[in-house]
């Protein structure tokens, strides 16, 4: 294998089989850092994700006047968090990559007495701001520019709370304004569209913070203080899913993911799997929780003849990050698969729908978009010996991996520039698939 030549000839679709635990999940890797630096006081952590994506974070909180002495051990960061933030005027903070850790620092600086700006590379300056710096003026805070990164944040130390019915289902935007609404006067509402990833309202409670939540509104209590809180950070669902897809793709495979975060807004990838005939086990640790995050143990035991389904509006934010490889899954079942309204996956770190077109056609997929719907047709990717296809990357992890799983899954040789991105939520994913290819 050259740096970015994947052969997936090599392994002529043998079986994965084994045990593994993934990589800490990313987005509660976040908000574990960005939860403890507001706490006044010192939090003991285990198992955060030791990615880019999250380093951005841990860079800002630090930049902001937290204390983190952390260490890295097997792909894992272990130690100490404590706040509370103290920074003084005129901060810059670069989120590289991560358009998690903007909009939920935009959200938590709105609610601070001073001016930050941050930056961000080239795609995430690309990504839509206005989703969350808009609801956030209506607080309080003022942001120059509104749409793209480099964003300069003048933050209040009192916000107006605000009963914001959000047009998309997003976390992040959710997560921002229930940031805000930490330092606003009365009660913040958020309500969106269909139920995003619910971490921030799930994860607070542990910090001694009260959310009330009734159905899709979720609404938070301005004026108090986080308390610090010990945290261990399961393994990340959205990891786990690339080495699952695999299994379900490799006649004979049988893999185990452990201690795998099994929050409900996340594992929707699972049910989906489930209903196009994959064998899917999931057993729940009752010793083993972080807030009120379900854990436990996956395995995917591989069997005949997978079907196409319907993925629903209702069911998309359960598994947006999952679009890409449940695509590739999809190409394997019979019949046409359709994920309806993933319209958001333009706005991804790349422009995520138009690469899954671009890149299942190259494989020789049959693919369509229909509006905001992706269509994925009968017809897995054609083996040939002699050939190596190229699908670039788009710097974006999400679609690298769903290449390295189209390669070894399929017994192609796929070049795929942009590879390291991986490391982006999930370094030392290549040598992660190919141990189970060893057992
Ligand atoms: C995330 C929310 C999702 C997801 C992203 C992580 C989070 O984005 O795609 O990878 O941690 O809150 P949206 O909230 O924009 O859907």
């Amino acid at each position: 294998m050259t740096a970015t030549l994947v052969k997936g000839s090599q392994y002529n679709r043998l079986p994965l089989t084994g045990s593994i635990e993934v990589p800490g999940d990313k987005s509660l890797s976040h908000r574990v850092v960005l939860f403890t630096a507001l706490a006044s006081g010192c939090s003991h952590v285990r198992g955060l994700l030791d990615s880019l994506d999250v380093r951005s974070t841990i860079a800002a909180v630090e930049t902001l006047g937290a204390q983190v002495e952390l260490k890295a051990q097997r792909g894992r960061l272990s130690g100490t968090i404590s706040g509370p933030m103290i920074a003084g005027a005129g901060v810059q903070i670069d989120c590289g990559n991560s358009g998690t850790t903007t909009r939920l620092l935009l959200g938590l600086l709105s609610g601070r007495q001073l001016e930050a700006t941050l930056t961000g590379d080239e795609s995430l300056s690309r990504r839509p701001m206005r989703r969350v710096t808009e609801p956030l003026s209506s607080m309080g805070a003022v942001f120059s520019p509104m749409d793209h990164l480099p964003i300069t944040v003048q933050g209040r130390a009192t916000l107006r709370a605000i009963d914001y019915h959000s047009p998309i289902a997003s976390a992040q935007v959710k997560s921002a304004i229930l940031l805000a609404g930490l330092s606003a006067e009365g009660t913040t509402s958020v309500s969106e569209p269909h139920k995003s990833r619910d971490h921030t309202e799930s994860l607070l409670p542990a910090f001694g913070i009260d959310v009330h939540v009734d159905g899709l509104k979720v609404s938070i209590e301005g004026g108090k203080e986080l308390s610090p809180c010990d945290c261990d950070v399961p393994g990340d669902p959205s990891s786990a899913a690339f080495l699952l897809v695999a299994a379900a793709l490799l006649p004979q495979s049988k893999v185990t993911v452990t201690n795998m975060a099994l929050n409900p807004t996340r594992i929707g990838f699972l049910t989906v799997m489930r209903r196009m005939g994959a064998n899917v086990e999931i057993r729940i640790n009752e010793r083993n929780t972080l807030g009120q995050e379900t854990v436990g143990d996956v395995t995917l035991s591989w069997r005949e003849g997978l079907i196409a389904t319907t993925v629903t509006a209702d069911e998309i934010p359960a598994l947006i990050d999952e679009v890409p490889i449940l695509a590739l899954l999809a190409t394997a079942a019979s019949g046409s698969t359709r994920f309806e309204c993933v319209g958001e996956l333009r706005v991804k770190e790349s422009d995520r729908l138009s690469a899954i077109v671009e890149g299942l056609t190259a494989l020789g997929c049959s693919v369509a978009v229909d509006g905001d719907d992706l269509i994925v047709n009968y017809g897995p990717p054609l083996y040939s010996e002699h050939e190596t296809l190229v699908l670039d990357s788009r710097g974006d992890h999400r679609l690298a991996m769903t290449w390295i799983v189209a390669a070894r899954a399929f017994a192609i040789d796929i070049d795929i520039p942009g590879i390291l991105c991986c490391d982006i939520s999930y370094p030392g994913f290549i040598a992660d698939l190919m141990s189970l290819s060893q057992q």
